[in-house]
């Protein structure tokens, strides 16, 4: 039986987030730039893609882009700003064609132009397609979501939209970049490193997580499953007893 054959189906992870990893190990070791482990990389975004279509996961939020990133050489930012913009022009067709809609999260006016107004073209065209969300975090840190989130959320205080006794779960996840998705269920990291990175703080309080040493560009569906596959033999027990959950 296949890999995909063995994952059941009413248990299937709601929302995948996925922190993308190892592309420039993966160039270095074929003898290559940086560069080309980035456009192999683009390449297995499109796998997690249709992997996690294929069984039916309905949100997908992929690491694209750290506000640490920007730190990297300059001629490294311009390529994968550059490799944006292309995967975006070029999958514009496969994302209408497999009704999937694609999102960002992340301080997007930070991007450059191009990138910027791309991005938001394929927001558009693809905002009423349903099967499901591709939400890219671009320019995204986790603390800065928070600052951002606690700013607001004092703005309303302050004008008496919102009163302080009714601040909760609710108020705080509708203020955050994420305030349309639910909470992650699985976190799959590639490349052996065993971190967060100022990824999604908030959103994986209870979220499954998966290291595999695979580098992001042999990243497959294959890959995928399998990380499915292991979710779907963990318990999960949102602070529960193991008999409580399987009464
Ligand atoms: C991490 O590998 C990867 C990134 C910082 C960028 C992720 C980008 C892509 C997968 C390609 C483009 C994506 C889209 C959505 C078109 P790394 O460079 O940190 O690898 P290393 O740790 O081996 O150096």
């Amino acid at each position: 039986m296949s890999l995909k054959d063995q994952i059941q189906v009413d248990k299937v992870p709601q929302h995948v987030a996925v922190i993308m990893d190892g592309n420039g190990r993966w160039a270095k070791k074929k003898g290559m730039m940086r560069v080309f482990g980035h456009e192999n990389g683009a390449k297995a975004v499109k796998e997690a893609i249709e992997g996690g279509s294929e069984i039916g996961v309905k949100f997908i939020t992929l690491y694209a882009f750290s506000t640490e990133n920007w730190n990297r050489p300059k001629s490294e930012v311009d390529k994968l700003m550059q490799l944006l913009v292309s995967t975006l022009k070029k999958e514009l067709k496969k994302l209408q064609e497999n009704n999937i809609k694609l999102n960002a999260i992340g301080n997007i006016d930070a991007l450059p132009k191009k990138a910027r107004k791309e991005l938001l073209n394929v927001i558009d065209e693809t905002k009423n397609n349903s099967q499901l969300t591709v939400t890219l975090a671009l320019s995204y840190g986790s603390r800065e979501e928070l600052i951002k989130t606690v700013k607001l959320i004092s703005d309303k205080v302050k004008n008496n939209i919102i009163s302080i006794e009714n601040i909760d779960e609710s108020v705080i996840n509708n203020h955050l970049y994420t305030q349309n998705l639910p909470d992650v269920d699985l976190l799959i990291r590639t490349s052996g490193e065993q971190r967060i990175s100022n990824f999604l703080l908030w959103q994986i309080a209870y979220a499954e997580l998966y290291f595999t040493n695979v580098l992001w560009p042999d990243f497959t569906k294959e890959h995928m499953f399998e990380a499915v596959m292991n979710f779907q033999n963990r318990e999960r027990r949102f602070g529960k007893t193991s008999e409580q959950i399987n009464k």
